[in-house]
């Protein structure tokens, strides 16, 4: 294919996915699928950097498959497949390893959150050397396109670091990767706490909308997000934090601008926006989760499509796994 590579993936953390994840990636990866050469994993070998229950990763692995698929990511247009299926990954991120500098992986701001809530004893390795397993990853297939949140710019520089590192020293062997940074307009927030991130790991349950939700359950949290004391539906992350993540959710996911928003409920008050936001929120997310549901429901054949795409990115993967064996001289 002559468009360019691109590489992204999502750990499979958690049983759902939620709105954010949605909004701020999924969303995106399926237009991007049309204009790149699209390598989309999910990164079980990553999520293992702290502890999960094995029975619990393998099921989360296949749902989070299976809620990519359904939320419009093509398995015959990009080539989506699990991490650990492509041993690749581990190989590549060991000669990564010895290339990077213990000081240097030591500035990750994200192991420095990660470490600072676990205690650094209980920080794995594995957590440690997260980063030049992300950077294993992208230059696996040379991939020049990287979408990633704000909070892994970093890593995609470092990444960008040990490639040229790499060149360097032993020639000429990958690409160079451009972090792709997502619309900053696609944060969202909890809905209970809105100046906090949503995250799988949220501490107020109500304040996650999860794909895999009832239609009533998630109709009922939108109706009983926090907003503020006044009626206004006005964009002001300051003042309104509530009511602009609400005003955000509705923009992406009706496609209307902002503005012809706080139009349309001028005047109207809380209960008639969210009543509306709650139909567009559940007409958007109730299809994906049937999809979803039934994809789950044969997991022989999600295995089927799985392998199959595993089997073409190792083709890609194996190929330059050998380069760099011969040209560090293993
Ligand atoms: P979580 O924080 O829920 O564990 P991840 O860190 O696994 O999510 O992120 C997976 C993808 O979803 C990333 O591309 C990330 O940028 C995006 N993402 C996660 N949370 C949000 C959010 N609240 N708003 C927008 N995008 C998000
Ligand atoms: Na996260």
């Amino acid at each position: 294919s002559s468009k360019p590579r691109l590489f992204s993936g999502m750990q499979p953390s958690a049983e759902s996915l939620h709105i954010g994840n949605y909004i701020g990636a999924l969303l995106q990866w399926k237009e991007l699928q049309n204009t790149h050469d699209a390598i989309f994993s999910i990164v079980d070998l990553h999520a293992i950097t702290v502890a999960q229950e094995p029975a619990a990763l393998r099921e989360n692995t296949r749902r989070t498959a299976a809620q990519y698929i359904a939320a419009g990511i093509d398995p015959e247009v990009s080539t989506l497949f699990v991490q650990s299926h492509v041993a690749a990954h581990p190989q590549l991120a060991w000669i990564l390893n010895t290339i990077t500098g213990f000081g240097e992986a030591s500035r990750m701001t994200q192991f420095k959150d990660k470490a600072a809530k676990q205690g650094t004893d209980a920080a794995s390795v594995g957590l440690f050397a997260y980063p030049t397993l992300m950077a294993a990853d992208i230059l696996l297939y040379n991939a020049v396109a990287v979408p990633v949140g704000d909070d892994q710019k970093q890593h995609v520089e470092l990444t960008r670091d040990l490639a040229n590192r790499f060149n360097t020293r032993f020639g000429p062997t990958f690409a160079m990767p451009e972090p792709l940074i997502l619309k900053q307009t696609a944060r969202i927030y909890d809905l209970q706490n809105p100046t906090s991130k949503m995250s799988k790991s949220a501490e107020s349950p109500a304040g996650v909308v999860w794909l895999l939700d009832e239609p009533s359950v998630t109709a009922k949290k939108i109706k009983s997000a926090v907003t503020d004391a006044g009626r206004e539906v006005v964009y002001d992350v300051a003042e309104k934090p509530g009511v602009s993540n609400l005003l955000t959710v509705f923009s992406v996911l009706s496609g209307r601008p902002i503005e012809s928003l706080e139009s349309e409920y001028a005047g109207r008050g809380y209960g008639d926006f969210k009543k509306d936001l709650a139909d567009v929120v559940v007409e958007t997310f109730a299809p994906i989760r049937t999809r979803a549901l039934e994809l789950l429901a044969d997991p022989a054949e999600l295995d089927r499509v799985l392998a199959g795409n595993a089997d073409r990115a190792a083709e890609i993967a194996d190929a330059t796994l050998a380069t760099v064996y011969d040209r560090v001289g293993l």
